[in-house]
């Protein structure tokens, strides 16, 4: 039987429904409007389309939103001034910088640079830390809307055998380190990481009762390396072309026409895991809002 698809753009409008209600609650009862700002630095398309979505979502949320563009040139110690500035901003209560950065920046730098309050990326150590030791948090909003969707499948995570491809501190590390706390709804599995100084990922990924793919090469997991009835979760988002109607074609780390058919659940791209990476930017951001005016906040 084909799997089901796992529809992260429905369950993200879900969520942001709950979100907009709780913005309406908390400007009527505590005056408070969550605030994000994302900075651009340069004009890499990809980048200039995920800033332009996260900017598009916070505003139709009721949040104050302040988009920030830097030129391409623009010197490190330009951009950790205007990060300063919006550390300071009690309006602010989320900080994006868009990342990767061109070169000449030191991304640790910038990234240390943002108040670990205001990082609803979760980038920063005090937060990657936190994240470890299974401590409140900004959680990384891709592996965060990861976990959302397997509540949704509603199969069993504890003790199920998952297995991540790609190491990346946005996406593999964190996911990893999530679905193997003792947390629930969803944690307590038994997880392996793969990369690219794994001898046979196939061996691995072929064990997987959820098989979660971040591995930036388009089609990479093809059907005999999937198991019959495995949930499949396709981070990958690659350029492979472009539409008649000018718009970027995608394509996931997933062979999906072939996946789906063994595959339990998975996700499709487009429509799949980044609708969910946006929302839960929204949602880590709100409960910034929340934790700066010293309400109860799943961050603090
Ligand atoms: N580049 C790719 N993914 C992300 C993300 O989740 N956050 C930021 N800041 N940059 C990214």
């Amino acid at each position: 039987m084909p799997a089901q698809i796992l529809d992260g753009k429905s369950i993200a409008q879900e969520i942001r429904e709950g979100i907009k209600k709780e913005v309406i609650e908390l400007k009527e009862k505590h005056g408070v409007v969550p605030g994000l700002v994302t900075i651009l630095v340069g004009e890499n398309p990809a980048s200039v389309s995920y800033v332009t979505a996260k900017q598009r979502t916070a505003h139709e949320l009721g949040f104050y939103s302040v988009q920030e563009n830097l030129p391409e040139n623009v010197s490190e110690d330009e951009l950790l001034k205007l990060i300063d500035k919006h550390n300071r901003d009690e309006k602010i209560h989320g900080i994006l910088v868009q990342l990767p950065l061109p070169k000449h920046i030191n991304e640790r730098k910038v990234l240390y640079a943002i108040d670990p309050r205001k990082d609803v990326d979760g980038f920063h150590p005090v937060n990657v830390g936190k994240l470890v030791i299974g401590e409140p948090c900004f959680i990384p909003c891709t592996p965060y809307g990861i976990m959302i969707l397997l509540a949704k499948t509603g199969v069993p995570v504890d003790g199920a055998e998952v297995v991540v491809i790609g190491r990346s501190n946005i996406v593999g590390k964190p996911i990893a380190n999530l679905l193997m706390q003792k947390r629930k709804p969803v944690g307590n599995a038994t997880v392996t990481v793969c990369h690219t100084g794994t001898k046979d990922i196939a061996s691995h990924s072929r064990r997987a009762d959820i098989l979660i793919v971040a591995a930036g090469v388009p089609k990479f997991v093809t059907a005999d390396m999937v198991k019959e009835g495995a949930v499949v979760i396709d981070v990958g988002v690659n350029r492979i072309g472009t539409t008649p109607d000018g718009k970027a074609k995608l394509c996931g780390d997933v062979d999906f026409d072939a996946v789906k058919e063994k595959a339990s659940f998975i996700t499709p791209v487009p429509g799949g895991v980044g609708p969910m990476t946006i929302t839960m930017l929204m949602k880590n951001t709100l409960e910034s809002a929340k934790a700066w005016a010293g309400l109860p906040s799943e961050v603090a």
